[in-house]
């Protein structure tokens, strides 16, 4: 028996769906949003005029840093404890949507700490129910934060990235209004698109994938591969809301499904060096799709999406779209030193074994996964590295 879960309350999509802010049927709305994009475009703007309109007072966190960590997430409670809301509203990217969940949680159950948050969720300590409404809107064509049960927040003591999930972070509702990802830069568009890909795939070659969200990874790495390009390079609406509402799809099916080790490793490298989640996993899907090839389910399943997507090998048809996607080969190729890289490895390969790695479709040793970081560290087709 498997019990799935399809999203919070409603998922709204289409144009203008951020119109049904103005329905919220709430007094004090917080919103949460990230750098300038959401202000300088003026949708915090508009959301604040329709959540007024519908009666509520407002009140804005803005300056969410990307990675968010703990400190930020517990200066945003301080905030809430002040203003009191009845609803958190996300509208901005991952880590608007990351901290959004992460203020609810801490301000909701006051108990619980950065150092126990873990413990207490696996204990099922964690009620799935709160008084606080939470709506995120995102900005961003990738996470799928707000469809999933999770958050992920960074402790940047330890250089390590902490994924919390738990059935009181799902999102009451989801907005997917096309006219936000809009706003996206060619790189970001890029970037969080090749996270959603990567959480289709992830999901679809996961041991325990079902027919259900098969059914939502397979059309949405179908619909990535193909909308990709144009969302990135011509930015049309049709492609951005195509992007968006496939993302949303990778989110649902891998909520339910898991992950595997291209995001063990992506929150290994992202957290040691503050790097965009996005990158992190364009970089290493390519690598540790091939690599799991030698798992017999996960071979299937790629020739299944090999034959859908009508390519002649869908791990090398994702290469070829990251690099038309223009995002690089290599971690060294994006910019990190070989000396950088060197001196944070063993704290690489300790926290890559973490997290999704423990679900990859192949079983990781520390001993493949050293040669699987340098992989994806110097390039796959780097002489040093040894294959196998
Ligand atoms: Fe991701």
């Amino acid at each position: 028996m498997k019990k799935l879960v399809l999203s919070g309350k409603r998922i709204i999509t289409g144009q203008g769906s951020l119109d049904v802010l103005s329905e919220m049927n709430c007094r004090r709305a917080c919103i949460v949003t990230g750098g300038q994009s959401m202000i300088r475009t003026h949708v915090i703007e508009r959301a604040e005029k329709l959540l007024e309109k519908s009666g509520a007072e407002t009140m804005l966190i803005s300056g969410i840093h990307k990675n968010p960590d703990f400190d930020e997430v517990a200066a945003g409670v301080r905030k809430l404890q002040t203003f009191h809301p009845d609803m958190v509203i996300a509208i901005g990217g991952g880590s608007a949507m990351d901290a959004a969940k992460g203020m609810v949680l801490f301000y909701e159950f006051p108990e619980l700490t950065r150092e126990n948050v873990l413990e207490k969720n696996r204990a099922g300590a964690i009620p799935a129910s709160r008084s606080v409404g939470l709506v995120c809107v995102p900005s961003t064509s990738g996470t799928g934060s707000e469809v999933t049960r999770g958050t992920v927040l960074t402790d940047r003591k330890q250089k390590l990235k902490v994924p919390i999930m738990t059935d009181c972070l799902r999102p009451d509702i989801a907005i997917l209004d096309p006219e936000l990802p809009m706003t996206m830069p060619a790189h970001i568009a890029a970037e969080t698109g090749m996270d959603a890909l990567t959480h289709a795939m992830e999901s679809f070659i996961n041991h325990n994938m079902d027919d259900i969200d098969a059914g939502l990874a397979r059309e949405a790495i179908r619909g990535l591969m193909k909308w990709l390009p144009e969302s990135v390079h011509d930015g049309t609406l049709k492609a951005r809301e195509k992007v968006h509402n496939y993302q949303a799809m990778a989110g649902i099916s891998f909520a339910n499904v898991g992950l595997g080790m291209v995001h063990g490793i992506a929150h290994s490298f992202g957290a040691c060096f503050d790097m965009a989640h996005g990158l992190t996993n364009a970089i290493i899907l390519p690598v540790a799709m091939a690599y799991n090839r030698q798992d017999a389910f996960a071979a299937t399943q790629l020739d299944e999406l090999s034959d859908d997507c009508r390519v002649e090998d869908i791990v090398e048809a994702v290469d070829v779209l990251r690099e038309k996607l223009g995002i690089p080969a290599s971690f060294r190729e994006a910019g990190i030193t070989e000396k950088d890289y060197k001196n944070n490895r063993k704290l690489l390969l300790e926290h890559a074994m973490l997290g999704a790695t423990m679900v990859n479709p192949v079983k990781m040793t520390k001993e493949s996964m050293e040669k699987m970081l340098d992989r994806v560290y110097y390039g796959a087709d780097d002489s040093r590295i040894a294959c196998g």
